[in-house]
C-alpha cells in the first residue's frame, strides 16, 4: 500500500458557489487536497471576471492549504505584491499577458513566493524555454482559459511530454501543473508523462465522494 501521494491535489474553488465559499474551502480540507487552486480573472486576458486579491485575503484565515494563485489578468506586474499580500504561496502568470516575463518572475520572488507560468493551449512549451530555471511551476492549460467545465485538449499531453524532458535534460526541478479538464478518468496518464499537480474543479465538485476522488488520483488508499 503507497502511504505517499504520487501527486498534488489542487481543487478549483472557480467551482465552488462564491457565495458559500468558506464551505467549500472546508469541503476541500476534509479530503488530502494539498493546494487550493484560486483562479483570477480580469475579463480582459480572459473573456470571464472572478475575484480579486481581497476574496483570497478574505478566504486566507479559513485554510491551512497552500494558496496557488492563477493570475489570468493582463500585465500582472501590476498585482503581484496585491496577491503576494493577500496571502498567496504560489503566483502564476501567463507568459502570454506580459512582455517582461523574466521581470515579473523575479517580482513574484521579491515577495518572498513561489513563482508559476502559465501557457495557454495554442502556445508552445519553446515559448517558455529561457524561464524554466527561474520558476518554480510551470502550470499547462490544457483548456483555453477563462471558464471551468470544458473538454481536455488532447494536444497537451505533448506538451506535457516536451516539458518533463526538458526538465531532465536541464536537471532543473519546477513542479509541472496541468489545469483544465482533469478528471480521474485522465489523472493516471497525467501523472504517468510528468504531472505533478492537478487542478481539478468541475470534477471536484461535482463528484459525490470528494474524499474518494482524491485519494484515488493521488494513489492512495481511501
Ligand atoms: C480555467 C481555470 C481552471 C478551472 C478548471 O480557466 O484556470 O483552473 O477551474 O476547471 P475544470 O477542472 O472544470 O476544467
Ligand atoms: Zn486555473
Amino acid at each position: 500500500m503507497k502511504t505517499e501521494p504520487r501527486c498534488i491535489v489542487a481543487p478549483s474553488v472557480l467551482s465552488a458557489d462564491f457565495a458559500h465559499v468558506a464551505d467549500a474551502l472546508g469541503i476541500i480540507e476534509e479530503t488530502s487536497s494539498q493546494w487550493i487552486h484560486l483562479d483570477v480573472m480580469d475579463g480582459t486576458f480572459v473573456p470571464n471576471i472572478t475575484f480579486g486579491a481581497k476574496f483570497i485575503e478574505d478566504m486566507r484565515p479559513l485554510s491551512s492549504l497552500i494558496f496557488d494563485t492563477h493570475l489570468m489578468v493582463d500585465k500582472p506586474e501590476r498585482h503581484i505584491q496585491a496577491f503576494a499580500q493577500a496571502g498567496s504561496d504560489i503566483i502564476t502568470v501567463h507568459s502570454e499577458a506580459t512582455t517582461h516575463l523574466h521581470r515579473v518572475i523575479a517580482s513574484i520572488h521579491d515577495e518572498g513566493k513561489q513563482a508559476g507560468v502559465s501557457i495557454v493551449p495554442s502556445t508552445p512549451v519553446s515559448a517558455i524555454d529561457l524561464i524554466l530555471e527561474d520558476v518554480e511551476l510551470v502550470l499547462i492549460m490544457c483548456v483555453n482559459p477563462g471558464f471551468g467545465g470544458q473538454k481536455f485538449i488532447p494536444a497537451s499531453m505533448r506538451k506535457i511530454a516536451e516539458l518533463a524532458a526538458l526538465r531532465k535534460k536541464y536537471n532543473l526541478d519546477f513542479r509541472i501543473a496541468v489545469d483544465g479538464g482533469v478528471n480521474a478518468r485522465n489523472a493516471g496518464a497525467l501523472v504517468q508523462a510528468g504531472v505533478d499537480v492537478l487542478v481539478m474543479g468541475s470534477a471536484f465538485f461535482s463528484s459525490e465522494d470528494k474524499r474518494s476522488l482524491v485519494a484515488q488520483v493521488q494513489g492512495l488508499d481511501s
